[in-house]
């Protein structure tokens, strides 16, 4: 077994072995007094997430990203569905489906509002979920140094402030730490991202970055659309608790076959001959070339326009992500 941190670790190849699979999972949450009024969080949900794989389950507030997640985890009971989690079978329905400690041994969780223990130091509250996994004291007092390291928190801060005097972003830091103590070989992120500012989103996913280097499944929620596109092998948007699309970006965007193009000059009748979308900002036309790249070029002169920029593009997953959810007549999140 290596650690977290050795990162001389080659990046593995993508197994085509189901780490996560799911069939027809459901979710019907009652609630009211008398518990008669029916939520269904979850339609449907047939899924699959190999191993060595990063996938990032997207979708608005309340599409049931961590209804998903905390039904693979036992923490919620499905209505219906079967499911795998590393070759452990869930019937249906899911009775407390991780009641197998061999699995649970192998996963890491981080919640999406986690709620600690704030009068606890960061370092021991790693102590505390480093016991519940029965790991020995010699080997936390070498991982709990080398965790603190990975996430980007002063081993002294660990040591000497409670958790009460945490911000958001070092709360986020000891929650992925507590989240990788059992070095995980398949790892849940509820919202990794959140709350965090640039700095610390970027470190966010250089740590998922090297886990995956290491040949870790992680499969996280997010709504923060650039961070996935970034790391993610696939992606699946859930909304109003269905899958709407599953797939690599490649097979979900399309390859690079859009020229974008800004111009300077040029009259609007006559380059829209030549572009959609054309808009006026700040003195440029800006709009997707229509036609081949070469003739209009040789255009340009005639048309007293000069150009300025010429880029082959696709569409971004925010422009994707948002024309999947209007198809559905889905405008505002939940
Ligand atoms: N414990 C619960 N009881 C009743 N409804 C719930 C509960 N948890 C979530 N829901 C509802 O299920 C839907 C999906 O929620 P959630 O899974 O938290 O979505 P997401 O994580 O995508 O924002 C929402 O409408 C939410 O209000
Ligand atoms: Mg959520």
């Amino acid at each position: 077994m290596h650690t977290v941190l050795d990162s001389s670790i080659q990046p593995k190849p993508i197994e085509q072995t189901p780490a996560v699979q799911t069939w027809q999972l459901r979710k019907v949450y009652l609630t009211g007094f008398w518990l008669n009024q029916k939520i269904e969080s979850l339609k449907s949900c047939s899924l699959t997430v190999y191993k060595g794989e990063t996938f990032g389950l997207l979708g608005p507030n309340g599409a049931g990203k961590t209804t998903l997640l905390k039904s693979l985890l036992g923490i919620v009971r499905p209505t219906s569905g079967r499911a795998i989690l590393l070759d452990h079978s869930i019937g249906a329905p899911l009775r407390g489906s991780l009641r197998d400690r061999n699995v649970k041994q192998r996963i890491g969780y981080l919640p999406e509002n986690a709620y600690f223990y704030d009068f606890l130091t960061g370092w021991e509250f790693l102590e505390l979920i480093a016991g519940i996994f029965q790991i020995p004291p010699s080997v936390q007092k070498k991982r709990i140094p080398e965790l603190l390291d990975l996430v980007g928190l002063a081993r002294q801060t660990a040591r000497k402030k409670q958790l009460r005097q945490y911000s958001k972003g070092m709360l986020q830091r000891i929650g992925m730490a507590q989240a990788l103590i059992n070095d995980p070989e398949l790892i849940f992120l509820d919202e990794p991202m959140s709350g965090l500012d640039p700095m610390g989103r970027y470190q966010v996913r250089e740590i998922i970055l090297s886990l995956k280097a290491q040949g870790k499944t992680i499969f996280f929620n997010s709504h923060v659309l650039s961070d996935v596109e970034q790391i993610c092998d696939r992606i699946a948007i859930l909304a109003r608790g269905e899958l709407i699309c599953v797939g690599s970006l490649d097979e979900l965007l399309g390859r690079a076959d859009v020229y974008q193009v800004i111009i300077k000059g040029g009259k609007e009748e006559q380059l829209k001959e030549w572009m959609t979308g054309l808009t006026l900002e700040d003195g440029y036309w800006h709009g997707q070339l229509n036609g081949d790249p070469q003739n209009f070029l040789n255009t340009l002169p005639s048309m007293d326009a000069q150009l300025i920029s010429l880029n082959l593009a696709r569409a971004s997953l925010e422009e994707f992500f948002i024309r999947q959810l209007r198809e559905r007549g889905i405008t505002t999140s939940q």
